[in-house]
């Protein structure tokens, strides 16, 4: 042979000796990288598997009612009532070992009438649910359940089974009627407050304190022995321009149906007490309610709720976000229903090692 040809024949066999190993090298970090993925899948497919076929019913057991506020689950409940197709919900504790999911009122817990299950078997795939509708404030000591629950279903924007206490939700189409039909006739009240827990240890009591030195408020409720019931409650509140939607304690998202019932529901304006105005955006419109927060004084709030009332035009303008918008108000009951579906789309792997910290 002849040299270059030999030098030809070298230069290609280096070549492809390098070209191998660049190849096998890859071939074993792709084979790395799938190992990893695989580890982190596995759990993940055995938890999804069954539901890929698409019929798998999801059961859901509600080891106890909260408050003992029980629905009637005979027939296809989820389906009948809010038509979801393949979840079923049970309140048979006997039937632990089927559930898929299986949801824990704190109330009960933490007073001692129920306890967690952790003596039986429970299925790797299982998930549970706590379940609260209070703030931190009155969730009394949860520390001993940390580390028990996968996932949380409350008012928290970032639960895993969100469960607020209303919604806002766009209508289909805008509102074509003039905005004054928005509003409730009859307002005779300039500011009224509903209030069956009536603490002087409620920063809200300081504020409705300063604030009835400025305007008159009208209060009800079993604070004050003037109890609305369910048929006067919004009738009531609907003749009053405002409502001091005021919130028992301040924490993260803490937004309750004082706000979405008693004041959307009944077309009061909202003046809302609890966390921060961005919170409170996240969830509403912002033009739909007056928060505390943006006066410098109580005083400067009382002046301002004055002047609004008696101006027609800029009192209206916080009925503008109705054309376009809708307060639905849903059990959490429903929301558990709906959520069945999303269940085998969700991350295979998740323990609230500190449910405490967490609700805070
Ligand atoms: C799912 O539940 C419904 C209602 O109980 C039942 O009719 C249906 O057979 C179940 N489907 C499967 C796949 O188990
Ligand atoms: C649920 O939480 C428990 C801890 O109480 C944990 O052992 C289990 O792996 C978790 N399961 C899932 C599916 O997240």
């Amino acid at each position: 042979m002849r040299l270059p040809h030999r030098l030809v024949l070298v230069t290609l066999l280096v070549s492809f000796v390098i070209l191998f190993r660049i190849l096998v090298n890859q071939w074993l970090s792709f084979e790395a990288s799938v190992e990893t993925v695989e580890s982190a899948q596995s759990l993940e497919r055995a938890v999804t598997t069954d539901a890929n076929v698409g019929t798998k019913n999801h059961t859901i057991l509600v080891w106890h009612w909260p408050f003992g506020d029980s629905f009637n689950l005979d027939g296809d409940f989820c389906k009948d009532k809010f038509g979801v197709p393949n979840c079923i919900m049970v309140d048979d504790q006997s039937r632990l070992t089927e559930a898929d999911v299986v949801i824990f009122h704190n109330r009960e817990l933490i007073q001692g009438q129920q306890r967690l299950p952790v003596s039986l078997k429970r299925p790797v795939k299982q998930r549970w649910v706590w379940l609260t509708m209070e703030s931190p404030a009155n969730n009394g000591d949860v520390k001993p359940f940390a580390g028990y629950f996968n996932w949380t279903m409350t008012y928290h924007q970032d639960a895993d089974m969100y469960s607020p206490y209303g919604f806002m939700v766009s209508k289909d189409s805008e509102t074509e009627e003039p905005l004054e039909s928005l509003i409730p006739k009859d307002k005779t009240n300039l500011v009224c407050w509903v209030v069956s827990n009536f603490s002087p240890h409620h920063k809200r009591t300081a504020i409705y304190e300063k604030l009835k030195t400025v305007i008159p408020i009208e209060v009800y409720g079993g604070a004050v022995n003037k109890r609305l019931d369910d048929n006067t409650l919004l009738p009531t509140i609907s003749r009053c321009f405002f409502y001091l939607a005021f919130e028992n304690s301040v924490f993260r998202d803490y937004i309750t149906e004082k706000l979405w019932r008693n004041a959307y529901m009944s077309g009061a304006v909202p003046v809302v007490f609890g966390p921060s105005r961005e919170e409170y955006e996240a969830v509403a419109q912002k033009d739909s309610f007056i928060h505390v927060n943006d006066f410098n004084s109580v005083e400067e709030l009382g002046e301002f709720l004055k002047t609004l009332a008696a101006d027609r035009e800029r009192y209206a303008s916080y009925f503008n976000w109705r054309r376009k918008y809708t307060v639905e108000i849903k059990h959490w009951v429903e929301l558990a229903c709906k959520f069945c579906p999303k269940i085998s789309s969700m991350p295979p792997l998740k323990v609230y090692e500190d449910i405490d910290a967490w609700q805070k």
